[in-house]
């Protein structure tokens, strides 16, 4: 397949690096390319970013047929450009497809894709620290039909936009909620997938936590409402007694590409990484006997995100002395220094721009 290249006639201006947050700003193009049964994925191209002309019937608006992948570029020091695991992303959008029983994608194929797109936006890439341009890529059904089926056409598209920090709070911790009312996803449903309804349902659990006052929403398992899960926008990492914790993929969790990089670094270092089930007990209890250190998330856009406090119905605890601890900033520092080029890495988790 050919990628054919439109240029936008007229460019945006950028903002400033220190003017960034996070998801607001759309870079000049755009890649897009369609399904239909007939001609499989065809006609991929990057052109101008500008709207979709979609029927008011397109399934993705009705079913929510739809998925996404969240990836960032960097620039380094001396100027370059670099992806941070970008086929991990593909690998797990092609997941997503096939459990939301969406054609797959030719992974390779897209990778140079989207290189070529980020290489044509190259300028928007930031270069302050803590900045970078985050990649968007989706699919959504596109048949105008309301009838309950999987589609039959689709589009896939990649959009571009420079962020600084995910959380306002930036490295400070967060504080989260812990909710036993709602859950996010069930064993057996979609929640190891990154399809648009897993973001839907936390929504209103998300409003309830901001309320309150807190900044996301810890995620019980939806069985028996006693496992801690993840957080919706992160995965979530506990230091007990040294001991660096996690909840093991279950069928309900992401399978974080951050929360993968952290368990790597760690075990590099020689930190016990254990994948398990985690009650919330357990928590409250390893606080009360002074084990627990350090709570921290861990997301592409969120980076490494420590957390300060934890509210569980009448309870509620800080975590040390509130402030972000060793574990989370030895992380958050081998983690960028790696996307930002100071360090190589692990074999195969940059990928260069020309
Ligand atoms: C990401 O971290 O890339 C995500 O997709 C989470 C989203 C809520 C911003």
């Amino acid at each position: 397949m050919e990628l054919s290249i439109t240029r936008a006639g007229e460019l945006k201006p950028h903002p400033a690096d220190s003017e960034l947050s996070f998801g607001t700003i759309f870079t000049d193009h755009m890649f897009n390319m369609d399904y239909d049964p007939e001609k499989g994925w065809h006609d991929p191209r990057i052109e101008p970013y500008g709207p979709f002309i979609l029927s008011p019937a397109c399934m993705v608006l009705h079913y929510g047929q739809a998925i996404f992948e969240g990836l960032k570029a960097f620039r380094t020091a001396d100027g370059r450009i670099q992806l941070f695991r970008p086929r991990k992303n593909l690998a797990r959008l092609n997941e997503s497809a096939r459990r939301l029983c969406i054609p797959e994608i030719d992974e390779e194929f897209a990778l140079q894709c989207l290189k070529q797109l980020v290489s044509i936006d190259r300028d928007w890439v930031p270069s302050a620290r803590g900045t970078s341009l985050y990649i968007r890529p989706f699919i959504i059904a596109t048949d105008p039909y309301i009838g309950l089926r999987s589609s039959h056409t689709y589009r896939f598209s990649i959009i571009l936009s420079p962020v600084g920090a995910y959380y306002p709070e930036g490295f400070d911790p967060v504080k989260i909620w812990i909710t036993d009312k709602y859950v996010r996803a069930v064993r057996g449903g979609v929640g190891h997938v990154k399809t648009a309804g897993n973001y839907a349902a936390s929504l209103y659990a998300t409003e309830e936590a901001h309320k309150e006052g807190y900044t996301q929403v810890l995620w019980l398992d939806g069985v028996e409402l006693k496992y801690v899960e993840e957080v919706g926008s992160m995965n979530i990492f506990f230091v007990m007694d040294g001991e660096l914790v996690t909840p093991m993929l279950n069928g309900s969790i992401l399978p974080g590409i951050t929360r993968d990089s952290v368990i790597h670094l760690a075990r590099s270092w020689g930190v016990t990484v254990t994948e398990r089930r985690i009650g919330i007990e357990e928590v409250f209890e390893s606080h009360r006997n002074g084990k627990l250190s350090e709570v921290f998330g861990a997301g592409t856009a969120a980076v490494i995100s420590p957390v300060g406090t934890i509210k569980f119905k009448d309870r509620e605890i800080t975590i040390g002395d509130g402030s972000a601890g060793p574990v989370s900033r030895r992380l958050f520092n081998a983690l960028t220094d790696i996307q930002y080029g100071k360090d190589r890495g692990p074999d195969g988790w940059i990928e260069p721009v020309a």
